[in-house]
């Protein structure tokens, strides 16, 4: 008997999976979102859950790149205190190892965590690095944290960014990324402050080629030396900067249902992930905001099998290619592509 919808859903669900590309801020939990408009009576139009929803998820809004932003904006305002921010650190991670995600790199933009309230960039840090290390306890996950720099920022502000991170390096924090508008900003101004980084010992992955041109992954290999690229669908329009990619092992971040949220791509029957895999490129699978989009791993892996026609052994062998891309030191990814490897075999 063929096995049904459900069977494969299930079956996707119960994988060991990796994610490499998730952002703190767009894995708020809605119900506490309302929480904690309630209790700290932040000023919104409306409190309940139904209302807040358009405000903070892009639904089913018509694809753009830059409204899926503004949620980002909106949510700033719902980072009021240190026991606000722990909280959705705590759940972001708990909800990651609840669809069986067994090893998370989350990414948080320190900035977007702080500026509102004016807490230092240093303690934000601090407490969501905390937040992670007791969810590790509580939940079957590993998780490592990765510093996001917003495009618009200033070289300046990125370079006490990389700072915050560098002294977070004992605490899990393992990398940086740029993200943001890519159409507006380019990477070039932030080369030294990720140069310097690299040379200290983060790692580095950075937006690119999601809504922009294939030059801007080839900037941000080049000039950030970014060892993975977020999203980098566009890279196909420029065969030099495909063979960069393949050239220099990057591992290319795919998130279908961002990618067509965005309008990185027109749908997911044209997305280009069994194009990149058929040109041998590096490619992992990763949710990017599971709250905004509203979608979990497992929900990502289906649509890729469901509309990409990607079968599951590649599937299995995107979150090996997680295994061997994760910021982690060279003895642990071998270990845990291993492991994965392993685990799948059965599943
Ligand atoms: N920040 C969060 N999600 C993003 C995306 N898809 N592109 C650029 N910056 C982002
Ligand atoms: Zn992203």
């Amino acid at each position: 008997m063929r096995p049904t919808i459900e069977d494969t859903r299930t079956r996707l669900c119960a994988l060991p999976k990796i994610d490499l590309h998730r952002h703190l801020e767009g894995s708020l939990r809605l119900q506490t979102l309302a929480e904690i408009a309630q209790e700290h009576e932040i000023d919104l139009p409306a409190r309940a859950i139904k209302d807040l929803r358009p405000l903070v998820t892009v639904g089913g809004e018509e694809p753009d790149f830059h409204r899926f932003l503004e949620k980002f904006r909106v949510l700033r305002r719902f980072y009021p205190t240190r026991e606000a921010v722990e909280r959705i650190t705590y759940e972001a991670v708990a909800d990651a190892a609840d669809d069986n995600v067994r090893y998370l790199e989350l990414r948080f933009n320190p900035v977007a965590l702080a500026r509102a309230q004016g807490f230092p960039l240093e303690e934000v840090t601090r407490w969501v690095c905390r937040a992670v290390e007791r969810a590790q306890r509580d939940h079957d996950i590993r998780a490592n944290l990765i510093v996001q720099i917003g495009r618009d920022e200033t070289v300046e502000t990125a370079g006490e960014l990389a700072r915050v991170a560098l002294a977070h390096r004992d605490a899990g924090v393992v990398g940086l990324d740029l993200a943001g508008d890519e159409e507006r900003f380019p990477a070039s101004p932030f080369k030294n402050v990720f140069r310097r980084a690299r040379g200290e010992g983060l790692h580095v992955t950075v937006h690119a080629g999601e809504v922009g041109s294939p030059a801007n992954v080839e900037e941000a290999i080049e000039d950030l030396q970014a060892e993975r690229i977020g999203h980098g669908v566009r890279c196909l329009a420029d065969p030099h900067v495909v063979e960069l990619i393949r050239e220099r092992n990057v591992t290319l971040e795919v998130c279908p249902t961002s990618n067509v949220q965005t309008g990185a791509v027109q749908d997911f029957w044209r997305h280009p992930l069994p194009d990149l895999l058929a040109l041998g490129l590096r490619v992992s699978i990763n949710t990017d905001d599971p709250s905004i989009s509203d979608t979990t791993l497992t929900d990502e892996y289906w649509v890729a099998m469901s509309a990409m026609r990607i079968t599951l052994e590649q599937i299995k062998r995107a979150i090996v290619t997680a295994a061997e891309a994760s910021f982690q030191p060279r003895e642990d990814r071998g270990r845990m592509a291993a492991w994965f490897r392993r685990e799948l075999q059965s599943g």
